[in-house]
């Protein structure tokens, strides 16, 4: 039987939240969204989305199936549930930076209820959900978590640009107490096929941190054997391809122009920053950290080489940087290396150019205003040197070989490829 007229809250309608909206609408669940951009409410409301990926399709059928918008937090007040999907970025300092966090809990709390569920879905380190979310939930309502009100944290482990379904997906629970973990299980269990229950909330958020350090660490070490198997004259891909074969024990992972995206150059340092309370330190993470912050002045190094191989310079060139997203097929370009690259390369005095088809034009973000509001280029002969940084599909079967340009491949991803071919 419903006690409210929405089953779920969700705050914050980015790349975690959105999905999740469109997953529980699916269920049959009545979704209300909540985010403070009045634009995203105004355009999901009426039926468009503002992901590519997702498409007007989905947001429509969610819309008919009840789904809204707003951005009235006083609205949660009619939700059973209440599920916490913003950014978790890291400070100019690279500290955590819970302000996102924090003004959620801080606008959730006069209007909380007592029976209701909570649920932090934001990547963090392990103890914010009890030490950060629950002392503002409760000093703004009134309310004893555990007691009036049901506390959890479950990390999301959406993929954007991958077709697998949420559903398909397992998805770690953790409680504040053990009724509370019930509460949230029983709540993903409409959406999801398989729960993984675990004893606290901290171990929830540490579990998330694990896999995002591990994806980080891996990646540094084949960008840092790319780097020494090219010096021995050893193609690191022929190489992961063969590995690869090995039936247990190995999992390949692939070197590439540096990290990008909201997840992996950033978490891992969430829980370096925690460690230190423990007078501990995070040697590998922050050594993977250094290597793959390292990979664009290493692509950077090798455009030069083909330059140089042309008998030109850097300075004064034409260079057109291909994909601007971290990663394929998707139009998401937060801390894409690629902006290190072009940056790197512009203070050098080349005129640098983009294309990207999921990025027609760069949007004002958190960062790179400098940049915002250039447009994406068409691949043609009119430049000095090429460099494909992302392997969207469409780079794949492109025609670089007639093309004649010389291209910079960080990606293994160009099949017809010009005389002059280089990897970085
Ligand atoms: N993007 C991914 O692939 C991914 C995967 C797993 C986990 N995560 C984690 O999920 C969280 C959200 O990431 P994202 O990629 O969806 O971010 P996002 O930037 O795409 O979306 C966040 C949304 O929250 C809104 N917002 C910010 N502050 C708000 C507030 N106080 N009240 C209401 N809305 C607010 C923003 O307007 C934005 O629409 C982060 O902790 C991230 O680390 C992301």
């Amino acid at each position: 039987m419903k006690t409210a007229p929405f089953d779920v809250a969700i705050i914050g309608l980015g790349y975690v939240g959105l999905p999740l909206c469109l997953a529980f609408a699916r269920s049959g669940a009545a979704v209300l969204g909540v985010d403070l951009d009045q634009e995203k409410t105004e355009s999901l409301n009426a039926g468009r989305s503002y992901i590519k990926h997702l498409g007007d399709a989905a947001i429509a059928e969610a819309r008919q199936a009840g789904f809204q918008a707003t951005t009235d937090f006083s609205l949660i007040r009619q939700a059973g549930a209440v599920l916490i999907c913003v950014p978790t970025p890291l400070t100019t300092n690279r500290a955590p930076d819970l302000s996102f966090v924090e003004n959620t809990a801080r606008a959730i709390a006069p209007h909380l209820k007592p029976g209701q569920l909570v649920v932090l879905e934001s990547t963090t380190y392990p103890g914010t959900t009890e030490e950060v979310v629950k002392p503002l939930l409760e000093a703004g309502s009134g309310l004893r978590a555990g007691q009036d009100f049901f506390l959890a944290y479950s990390p999301e482990r959406e993929d954007p640009g991958n077709a697998t379904n949420l559903s398909e997906i397992p998805k770690v629970v953790g409680g504040l107490t053990p009724a509370c973990r019930d509460r949230a299980a029983a709540l993903y269990g409409r959406i999801v096929g398989q729960l993984v229950p675990v004893s606290s909330c901290a171990a929830a958020e540490a579990t998330k941190l694990l896999e995002n350090i591990f994806r980080a660490v891996n990646i540094a070490m084949v960008n840092e054997l790319k780097i020494i198997y090219a010096a021995m004259g050893i193609d690191i891909w022929e190489v992961i391809r063969a590995a690869a074969t090995k039936p247990f024990g190995f999992m390949p992972f692939y070197p590439g122009p540096g990290l990008g995206g909201h997840c992996i150059p950033i978490d891992p340092f969430y829980l370096t920053w925690k460690a230190l309370e423990y007078d501990l330190p995070t040697r590998l993470i922050e050594l993977a950290g250094e290597i793959n912050t390292a990979m664009p002045e290493y692509v950077v190094g090798r455009i030069a080489e083909a330059l140089n191989d042309s008998s030109k310079a850097v300075r004064g060139s034409r260079i057109l940087l291909l994909g601007l997203a971290y990663k394929p097929n998707v139009d998401d370009d937060r801390e894409s290396p690629t902006y290190a690259i072009m940056e790197s390369l512009e203070k050098r005095g080349a005129a640098v150019f983009y294309n990207d088809p999921h990025v027609p034009a760069i949007r004002p973000g958190r960062s790179h205003h400098h940049v915002a509001g250039r447009e994406s280029q068409p691949i043609t002969a009119d430049y000095d040197v090429i460099v494909l940084c992302t392997n969207h599909a469409e780079y794949a079967e492109f025609d670089f070989a007639s093309l004649g340009v010389p291209l910079v491949d960080c990606r293994d991803a160009a099949q017809k490829r010009p005389a002059r071919y280089y990897r970085a």
